[in-house]
């Protein structure tokens, strides 16, 4: 289980989170809502280890993540998806995808390329040509394999819906469910609460650097003011 209590972090005199908490089970996707600005990426990038929090905890499987540099964090298990996809244009498909598993030895290599593969057929397809040429969607879809290589048992996703057609958010987040069905805990974040709500868990909302509300999907949607009051009306598609 990934466990963060009480996280704060700062960027200088900037408060960008002042007490979140959240919890990431296996076979489970949990997702954080909130606003622009609300402290979403900087939760990511906290527990990924490339910021370090003023306080809270941060725990895998009851130990400590404080302070373990961020390759140790993905060699623990933990890999990063992160916001705006950051695919390599030049390289080719392929290429990107042998870059995030450089951790792993060829076996496992192989073995998450040909589940990437599965995933996102397109992929497949495309594999010989330059990832600049992909669509927003592909895009995403390269990013999201390029995060299973490291053979991760938890994944974090920043905003995988941002600039992404309506059928192809649904591809995305279908991805989404199959891969914590297949045993890995998820951790999604989105602005578009409608997108994540489809296949999420667990909820957390969050607004302003704090966990505002905390509770099952279900819950969530029948909370729904809760949800609109941080987002707007327009995040759950109203
Ligand atoms: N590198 C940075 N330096 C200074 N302030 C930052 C930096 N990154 C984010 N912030 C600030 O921290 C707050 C939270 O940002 P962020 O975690 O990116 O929010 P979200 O992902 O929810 O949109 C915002 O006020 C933002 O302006
Ligand atoms: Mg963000």
């Amino acid at each position: 289980m990934l466990v963060v209590s009480d996280l704060h972090v700062r960027y200088g005199k900037v408060s960008a989170v002042t007490d979140i908490g959240l919890t990431v089970e296996p076979g489970r996707i949990t997702l954080v809502l909130g606003a622009n600005g609300a402290g979403k990426s900087t939760t990511l990038r906290t527990i990924a280890g490339l910021v370090e929090p003023t306080a809270g905890s941060i725990e895998l499987d009851g130990e400590s993540l404080l302070g373990v540099k961020a390759h140790r964090v993905v060699k623990r298990g933990i890999s990063l998806v992160p916001e705006g996809r950051q695919v390599f244009a030049s390289p080719s498909v392929a290429e990107n995808l042998r870059i995030g598993g450089y951790s792993s030895n060829p076996e496992k290599r192989t073995r998450n390329t040909e589940l990437a593969y599965d995933l996102f057929p397109i992929l497949r397809e495309r594999k010989d040509g330059p990832a600049g040429l992909l669509s927003g969607g592909e895009q995403q879809m390269l990013a999201f394999g390029r995060g299973l290589m490291s053979d991760p048992k938890y994944i974090m996703m920043d905003e995988p819906s941002m600039g992404l057609a309506p059928a192809i958010v649904d591809t995305v987040m279908g991805s989404v469910r199959e891969i914590a069905d297949r045993g890995l805990g998820v951790l999604m974040v989105e602005q578009n609460a409608e997108a994540g709500l489809l296949v999420a868990d667990d909820v957390v909302v969050v607004n302003r650097g704090e966990s505002v509300f905390s509770g099952s999907a279900e819950e969530a949607r029948s909370h729904s003011s809760v949800v609109s009051a941080f987002l707007g009306e327009e995040a759950l598609g109203a």
